[in-house]
């Protein structure tokens, strides 16, 4: 992937993170999730008063994806406000990879445009996962 359009993707996710809501964390987080037929949808943690309710922006993004029909993820692009890139929490590397293939790209990013890029198999090594038909 080039750098522009690498960093065309983590400014949408920025842009997707002004909708965050995580008024106890304070750590505002947005993902923009691109399906293998190119729609795009995004993604945002939304908290709770209730702490253990809340739901990371990746999970939110893939959960609102299905919702409109996604099948499987070629992109997901993570930002927070982190010094290196963001590193997304086990479940949802666990969520990822119900959706991820071996293509899925994974951008990590912090808001200056500090990334790297993985594979879910990176980030989530001998998974758990039960083959079905
Ligand atoms: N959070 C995410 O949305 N994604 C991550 O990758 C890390 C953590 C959220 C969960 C919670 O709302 C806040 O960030 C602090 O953990």
């Amino acid at each position: 992937m080039e750098e522009k359009e690498i960093q065309t993707w983590i400014k949408k996710a920025i842009k997707a993170r002004e909708h965050a809501y995580a008024p106890y964390s304070k750590f505002l987080v947005g993902a923009v999730l691109m399906d293998e037929t190119g729609r795009e949808y995004t993604g945002v943690n939304v908290e709770n008063t209730s702490y253990g309710l809340s739901s990371c922006a990746e999970r939110n993004s893939i959960f609102s994806a299905v919702a409109q029909g996604m099948k499987k993820i070629a992109l997901l692009c993570v930002v927070g406000d982190t010094e290196e890139p963001i590193c997304p929490c086990g479940a949802c590397r666990q969520v990822i990879l119900e959706f991820a293939t071996q293509d899925t790209k994974i951008i990590l990013s912090n808001l200056q445009g500090k990334y790297e890029i993985y594979s879910i198999d990176d980030l989530l090594p001998k998974a758990f996962f039960v083959k079905r038909d």
